[in-house]
């Protein structure tokens, strides 16, 4: 029999137990042997009145606890998952975790002291095998990109937005149905997201970039004019994140992207997953799921479970050797190159329009595209670009938010083509 110890019985911890029983002759079936929690860890003990399994306040019972084959740690946060999980690798119990806040900023740390397996499916895109794709069933590939709807709030809030709704109005109702938290600014503001991409990218390339390294923007500023404007040009608008190999130098970026209705992840819809990646060998795959929920991210700590009980032990990030001939560097956000869009809100006066074509041609950026959206009392210039470096897209933009008929912040979307 294995022995279980798990730390936080929440929304993933509670689903795992349940669905353990729930699965539990074919659980046993697939991995071999009988798999039992005999051990949990939560805040408030008085909350779990109803769990038949012996709790405690104190972690250690579980890390430190002899009779324990597996940690599963289910708590999330940073610095006390990082305290709990080192501790269970010191005392070289395997470790399955859900938390993908620890990995973006310990995981190559935890690389290090993890003796034992270490696994981490539900980290990315929940219910998604996404990981085990990556690490295991495309490892002969070069990794040429990455591109994921990796944040189901973000898709649920911009696929309602394209039914003419807005966006406060949308993620009040998200917060409602529970798609979103009550300080939502974790999501929309790309960090989620971000710490997904980061953990996706250090098995591609064997990158270690923390999320303050990379450029990550929300969905925050997306109005339906830029909803409008897409629609108008063909374009759907997601939240990716984007990792790309270019010669030996990678890219990681979190944006709001206007991407080509016809390509599969922009048919993508409401809180579901999606991510697409492109091997050298194999061409574009894709993963497709719920990225979030008790049971969708269960299913994949389970299956983390049944993996090691079968006793499989993978290198965690998927590299038994360092990849020295290739060490990749991250591209600086101020360098990359991508197609803009541009809304600019002015007043109606001649000549405008030029000055503003001058100052962006003056920084090298030429137009592909120009719509005009007369307001009651303003005008809504929208722009698409040819490529375009981020830092000249930047510097333009600042000098024609001075300009005085400049009269609303200007937003921005990167075209991905
Ligand atoms: N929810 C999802 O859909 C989802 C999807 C993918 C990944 N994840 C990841 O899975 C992890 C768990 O998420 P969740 O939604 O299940 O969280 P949750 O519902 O908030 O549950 C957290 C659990 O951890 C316990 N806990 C928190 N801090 C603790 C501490 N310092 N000491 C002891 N116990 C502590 C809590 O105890 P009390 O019950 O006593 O408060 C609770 O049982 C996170 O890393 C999250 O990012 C979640």
């Amino acid at each position: 029999m294995i022995k279980i110890g798990i730390v936080g019985i929440g929304t993933v911890g509670s689903a795992v137990i349940k669905n353990l029983q729930k699965n539990r002759d074919l659980i046993k079936s697939r991995a071999g042997k009988e798999i039992k929690i005999i051990k949990g860890v939560v805040r408030d003990i008085n909350k779990h009145k109803n769990i038949d399994i012996p709790l405690t306040t104190d972690y250690k019972e579980v890390t430190r606890n002899p009779e324990i084959d597996i940690v599963v740690e289910l708590m999330g946060g940073v610095d006390k998952a990082y305290e709990v999980v080192s501790d269970a690798l010191k005392h070289k119990k395997a470790v399955i975790t859900a938390n993908k806040a620890l990995l973006a900023y310990h995981r190559f740390e935890l690389q290090k002291l993890a003796k034992t397996s270490f696994e981490y499916e539900a980290s990315v895109a929940g219910g998604i095998p996404v990981i085990k794709a990556l690490r295991d069933g495309l490892s002969a590939n070069h990794i040429l990109e990455i591109k994921g709807i990796i944040n189901g709030t973000c898709n649920y809030i911009l696929s309602e937005m394209k039914k003419g709704r807005n966006y406060k109005e949308v993620l009040k109702e998200a917060q409602k149905k529970g798609y979103a938290e009550a300080d939502p600014s974790f999501d929309v503001g790309g960090y989620d997201a971000a710490h997904k991409l980061l953990i996706l990218a250090s098995i591609a390339y064997n990158i270690d970039a923390k999320p303050e390294d990379i450029l990550i923007e929300g969905i925050e500023n997306i109005n339906l004019t830029d909803i409008e404007f897409a629609k108008e040009f063909g374009y759907e608008i997601k939240l990716l994140g984007i990792a790309k190999k270019l010669d030996k130098k990678i890219e990681l970026r979190v944006h709001p992207t206007l991407i080509k209705k016809s390509e599969m992840i922009a048919k993508v819809d409401g809180v579901m997953n999606a991510i697409s990646v492109i091997g050298d060998v194999v061409g574009e795959t894709m993963y497709y799921g719920p990225g979030a929920g008790g049971d969708a991210t269960a299913s994949a700590v389970i299956s983390d479970i049944i993996e090691i009980v079968r006793g499989s032990k993978k290198p965690m990030l998927g590299y038994k050797i360092p990849l020295e001939i290739e060490k990749c560097s991250l591209i600086k956000s101020e360098d990359i190159i991508s197609k803009y869009y541009l809304r600019i809100a002015v007043k109606d006066e001649l000549g405008v329009l030029e000055k503003i074509a001058h100052i962006l041609a003056q920084n090298n950026i030429s137009i592909e595209s120009f719509l005009q959206k007369p307001r009651n009392s303003y005008v809504k210039l929208l722009f698409a670009t040819h490529k375009a470096k981020e830092k000249e897209i930047k510097k333009a933009i600042s000098i024609i938010q001075k300009l005085n008929f400049v009269i609303k912040p200007i937003n921005y979307i990167r075209i991905e083509e």
